[in-house]
């Protein structure tokens, strides 16, 4: 049986559909069923439940807050992913879990491998670093898995944004010196349990082949739903936040790929597939 966590958002929702289309068992579970951070109830819920994986997709993801809520920051990306990893041990299930582009600082200018160092630059990138690292240390059953920019069908994410700002607005600036790769959600999850499949435990990156720039990111969705407005190219100085992002942060998912023996298809065609998703919702 497979335990998913965080299962309502964009990547745990395309678990389960992955999971429901293949017939494989799960239990899905969020906030509210289980809370990741309250290890005696983890502990209390996989009890007699012949759990044999746990993939954790729940998570703090809101970078800017996170300066002000180190607290609950640190809880959620660092100590609940290992007290996860910690139950997983327990009980001898495999464990997957989740972390960030975002815990490189952008001075390289080739994708990153798991071989570089990280050196964070926000308070999210260094929960997340910490908690790689603490599930690394707490258990040799454990898949660490970088991802990027993450979209889906399930939450609120960069697409959505720039197509509710397209609804009001005749002119956009995005930023182009932000660049590394779209995600999406439903490919984080069917190559995830490619890889998990494999029993190759460890880090590894994990993001849609390609590269892209925020800018070029809407200009493939504006240009895809057919918007008649003007986008102009941004800088990330034009806008005040209060979490730092590097430059540059693409991950090189070439690890991953050779263990799974397949090739990771691109960003574009991942949104064109999520953009058909909102379509048949009739979002568009
Ligand atoms: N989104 C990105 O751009 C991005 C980029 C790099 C890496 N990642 C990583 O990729 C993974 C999947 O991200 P995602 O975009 O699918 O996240 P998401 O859509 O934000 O989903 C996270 C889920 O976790 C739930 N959750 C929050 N606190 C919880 C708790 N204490 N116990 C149980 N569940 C809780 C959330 O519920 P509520 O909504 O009710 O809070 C939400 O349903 C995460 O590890 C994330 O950090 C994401």
């Amino acid at each position: 049986m497979i335990l998913i966590t965080g299962a309502n958002g964009q990547l745990g929702y395309d678990f389960q559909r992955i999971f429901k289309d293949k017939n494989i068992d799960f239990i899905a579970t969020d906030y509210k069923e289980l809370d990741i951070t309250d290890i005696d109830a983890v502990r209390e819920f996989v009890k007699d439940k012949n759990i044999n994986l746990i993939i954790n997709c729940a998570a703090y993801n809101n970078v800017d807050k996170a300066e002000e809520e180190r607290e609950i920051c640190y809880k959620l990306n660092a100590y609940a992913p290992r007290d996860l990893a910690i139950v997983a041990k327990e009980i001898g299930a495999d464990y997957a879990t989740y972390s960030t582009d975002f815990v490189f600082n952008g001075n390289k200018k080739t994708p990153y491998t798991e071989e570089d160092s990280v050196s964070p630059l926000s308070v999210y990138s260094e929960a997340k670093a910490e908690g790689e690292k603490l599930v690394l240390e707490a258990y040799d059953k454990s898949f660490v898995i970088r991802t990027s920019w993450v979209f889906g069908i399930a939450n609120n994410n960069f697409n959505r944004q720039v197509i509710n700002w397209s609804k009001s607005r005749d002119i956009l600036g995005i930023v182009d010196d932000q660049v590394s790769v779209p995600t999406y959600s439903y490919d984080l999850a069917l190559y995830s349990l490619k890889l998990i499949e494999t029993k190759n435990y460890g880090l590894y990156h994990l993001s849609n082949s390609g590269v892209a720039s925020k800018y070029d990111q809407a200009k493939y969705v504006l240009e895809s739903i057919g918007w008649k407005g003007t986008l102009n190219r941004a800088k990330s100085s034009d806008f005040i936040l209060p979490a730092k992002r590097a430059e540059y942060s693409k991950l090189d998912s070439s690890k991953l790929e050779a263990v799974i023996g397949e090739k990771i298809s691109t960003w574009e065609s991942g949104i064109d597939r999520f953009l058909n998703e909102i379509k048949e919702k009739g979002e568009l």
